[in-house]
């Protein structure tokens, strides 16, 4: 049975973030269950689920009280058009949300995926600037080394040198990039030497970037303190801080992307709270719905609302949607999730996890193919250089696939971004699996 479905799968599957060519040796791992923090793979393998499914899992899968809201809402109602209609789910999923956001959202535009999340934040944006006479505001600001998904918006405003997205160049929205450096503060053995300086130099490139090209752009978009596919950068709260001074000071919307950091994962129930920023847009997903339904929703503001506003005549509408907009099962799976922030220590149990990974992590500071360890929330990280060069592996060397596949024979998926690794289990998990984890990662390395 399961050797069919392989067959099935190598002869008409297409994989994301895949050349297909690698899968003729080495298959795709067939998943016969998920339970808790733990995915079962074919043959009776059990592995922690370290990355918790692409970010998105929070409180471990098969969760009974998320798998019950969806069984339940499926005996209701499966699914309706959002245009014209609502239903309970959806306007449950914003009032139980919105109390938990900067006051200034108040308006929720609701789609799928964390990559049209972005895009309805950008066109919004752009439209919202249009209806209020700005025509010129035709480009678009981000963070350097960022991601916000696969979509041509999002992969305008993302890093194009990374994951091959600069070929897709001529197809794209105009977007300039701001570099900032990460902060050495989040590193668990920093070096401080001259910090003051290259962050007042960070703050001043800000400042010298919106000169230039504030009043052009339709938005700014970054995620906040995190920019997790880049590599985990972690970068400073100063230099958000004054991303929202210069947005300000501009014109420009600011849209934070909290489809990775939303959902307890840095250690508050969103990143922006660290900041005391808030943002025009905000934009979430993944551990919306616990990590088990499609769901996002674009947070706005009254203000951006109102450019909207009118009749139809005007042409002012957002006239944007998805088939599955606001789906019901997404929505009442979303809700019960909330409901466990609400109702259970969730965020306090993330603390104690990032707790145990912090210390954990530590350990690795000590190994010769490890560089800057740091830590942000339940996220940890760091280089992995070769220890004969003291260099990053050769992309040739495939070491985060090979890394990868290891890690399954030893119970661990782990799935580095280039040299960087990094730990990020559901908030659910055991602190007590955490030091078998990173042994785990220390036997890799040696082994590397
Ligand atoms: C910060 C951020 N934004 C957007 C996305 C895109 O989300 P999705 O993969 O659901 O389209 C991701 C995905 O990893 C992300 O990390």
């Amino acid at each position: 049975m399961e050797t069919s479905l392989l067959t099935v799968d190598h002869r008409h599957i297409w994989h994301p973030f895949t050349q297909m060519k690698e899968h003729e040796q080495d298959p795709p791992v067939l998943v016969t269950g998920a339970e808790g923090c733990d995915l079962l793979l074919e043959g009776g393998r059990r592995v922690l689920d370290g990355i918790s499914s692409w970010w998105t899992n929070i409180h471990g899968h098969g969760h009974p009280r998320l798998v019950e809201a969806m069984g339940r809402q499926g005996a209701r109602i499966d699914h309706v058009m959002f245009a014209g209609f609502t239903h309970a789910p959806a306007i449950e999923l914003v009032a139980r949300l919105q109390p938990k956001l900067p006051p200034n959202l108040t308006r929720c535009f609701f789609s799928d995926n964390g990559s049209t999340a972005v895009e309805v934040a950008l066109k919004m944006a752009f439209q919202a600037q249009l209806q209020q006479g700005r025509a010129g505001r035709t480009r678009f600001g981000a963070l350097a080394e960022g991601y916000h998904g696969d979509t041509l918006g999002a992969v305008a405003v993302g890093e194009l040198d990374n994951f091959l997205t600069g070929i897709f160049r001529p197809l794209l929205a105009a977007c300039d990039r701001l570099v900032v450096p990460e902060d050495p503060r989040r590193e668990l053995h920093p070096d401080l030497d001259g910090w003051d300086a290259k962050l007042a130099g960070a703050l001043e490139d800000v400042r010298a970037f919106f000169a230039e090209h504030g009043d052009r752009m339709a938005a700014f978009i970054a995620e906040p303190l995190l920019q997790a596919a880049g590599g985990m950068r972690m970068w400073p709260v100063e230099v958000l801080r004054e991303l929202r001074t210069q947005c300000d000071r501009h014109g420009v919307y600011l849209i934070l992307d909290e489809v990775m950091t939303g959902f307890g994962r840095t250690g508050t129930l969103f990143t922006y709270g660290q900041s005391e920023v808030e943002p025009d847009f905000m934009c979430l997903s993944k551990g919306l719905t616990g990590g088990i339904l499609p769901l996002s929703l674009t947070w706005t503001t009254d203000e951006v609302y109102g450019r909207f506003w009118g009749d139809y005549a005007d042409g002012l509408a957002f006239l944007h949607g998805h088939s599955y907009t606001a789906n019901p099962l997404a929505c009442a799976v979303a809700c019960a999730g909330l409901r466990l922030f609400d109702e259970e220590p969730v965020l306090a149990r993330a603390q104690a996890l990032g707790a145990a990974m912090r210390e954990a992590w530590g350990g690795l500071a000590d190994h010769p193919a490890v560089r800057r360890t740091r830590s942000l929330g339940t996220v940890v990280a760091c280089q992995v250089v070769d220890p004969a060069t003291g260099r990053p592996h050769l992309a040739a060397e495939r070491f985060p696939w090979k890394f990868h596949r290891k890690g399954l024979d030893h119970g661990l998926l782990v799935r580095p971004i280039g040299d960087c690794l990094y730990l990020m289990p559901p908030l659910a998990t055991p602190p007590e699996r955490i030091p078998e984890a990173v042994a785990t990662i220390r036997r890799l390395l040696d082994e590397a």
